[in-house]
């Protein structure tokens, strides 16, 4: 078992990662000084297949599970609607100030059920138990909580860190293979912009680590998350060093917003956008050859799924109406070595639309 400590100005908390954790969720959250009444919140798959096993591990220490509510899975549930169904079933179980929610599943989950517990009785305690890959490397890591507008992704939210981050590596035992290379996208990316000894490993090992369980698994999970603790800790709202956590983001929303939510997961739109990120900063002189095309052969390991049509200039008018971009300038994340990120607000049209173009292109 591994804990980080992740600081906030809110207070820090430990993120655990271990193989087998889950059984011991009503224990660490003693430990943490989680009081109260708690309330479970989770999708359908996940709380049908790890549901009962964290209820009775959150039983075991003494809580009383006072709700467990469910919502579709999918993207298509974080939204208000979502929100407002699960304000219905807390209230009705009688949640209050002192109780607390805790989310088991992915990062719509942890999305969803932290912008629950923000704004609850204007918050109420929140225990983050990710079941993707995915969640456990990023999305459970950094306080980030927000459900969607059709206006776009993320645009309601809130900065609000959890009490307790607690990833079982065995959980990720049913994930579906598609899933996991998502979460590993992050993974690399973490490697990219932080820790290019984690990058070497991968280009040792990265197709067996995705049939791993738990030792080998967890061990990159951590490293991961190493690296997003790090990063958080020094900029936990995002005015400067968090804004690397983009890399291969600014194209990667964009072929997700114009391919349609569903097609591509997030992961595979993550990969192509740092395919694009590479060779932005080869061509604008930050990166070497040599490290660009390193960076190419790891990315090109990646499975390649059913490319939908892009056009590049959907893909351009999207990056743009992005909030990032919002300020008129691309504040773009390039690499000058692998193992090291920068922001570059200097492209060009031309820079954009090359990479746009680049974006379009199947993999
Ligand atoms: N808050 C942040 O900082 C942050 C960072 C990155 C991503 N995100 C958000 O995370 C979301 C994506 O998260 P995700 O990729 O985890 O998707 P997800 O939550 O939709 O999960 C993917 C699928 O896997 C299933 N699943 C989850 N755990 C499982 C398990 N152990 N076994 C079998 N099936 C399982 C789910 O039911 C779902 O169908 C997006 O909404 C994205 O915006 C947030
Ligand atoms: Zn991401």
């Amino acid at each position: 078992m591994i804990t980080l400590p992740v600081a906030s100005r809110d207070g820090g908390y430990d993120v655990v990662i271990g193989a087998g954790v889950l059984a011991q969720l009503g224990a660490l959250m003693q430990k943490a000084g989680v009081r109260g009444r708690v309330a479970i919140i989770s999708d359908d798959t996940v709380f049908g297949l790890w549901g009962e096993k964290a209820r009775a591990a959150i039983e075991a220490s003494g809580y009383e599970v006072a709700a467990a509510l469910r919502v579709a899975p999918g993207e298509e549930s974080k939204t208000l609607a979502s929100a407002e169904k699960l304000y219905d079933g807390l209230l009705e179980a009688g949640i209050g100030r002192r109780d607390v929610i805790v989310a088991l599943g992915g990062g719509v989950v942890g999305d969803l059920a932290g912008f629950v517990a923000a704004t609850l009785h204007r918050g109420v305690g929140f225990v983050q138990v990710p079941t993707t890959l995915l969640s456990q490397v990023d999305s459970s890591v950094g306080g980030k909580v927000a459900v969607d507008h059709r206006l776009g992704k993320n645009l309601i939210g809130a900065f609000y860190p959890p009490r307790l981050v607690v990833a079982d590596a065995n959980v990720l035992q049913t994930l579906p293979v598609r899933e996991r290379w998502s979460g590993m996208a992050e993974i690399v990316k973490a490697g990219l912009i932080r820790d290019a000894k984690l990058l070497a490993d991968l280009e040792q090992q990265i197709e067996a680590l995705i049939e791993a369980d738990n030792g080998a698994l967890t061990d990159v999970i951590s490293r991961a998350v190493a690296v997003k603790a790090g990063v958080v800790a020094r900029d936990e709202h995002e005015t400067g060093e968090r804004m690397l956590l983009n890399l291969g983001h600014t194209f990667g929303h964009a072929i997700e917003t114009v391919a349609g939510y569903g097609a591509l997961t997030h992961g595979e739109a993550v990969t192509h956008g740092m395919r694009v990120a590479v060779a932005l900063s080869e061509r604008r002189g930050k990166l070497d050859a040599a490290s660009a095309r390193r960076a190419r052969a790891l990315l090109a390991r990646f499975p390649n799924p059913a490319w939908p049509q892009l056009s590049p200039d959907a893909l351009l008018e999207a990056l743009w109406r992005d909030k990032k971009v919002a300020a008129g300038k691309v504040k773009f994340i390039l690499l000058d070595k692998l193992g090291n990120a920068l922001i570059d607000d200097g492209l060009s049209a031309e820079d954009l639309a090359y990479g746009a173009h680049i974006a379009a292109a199947a993999p």
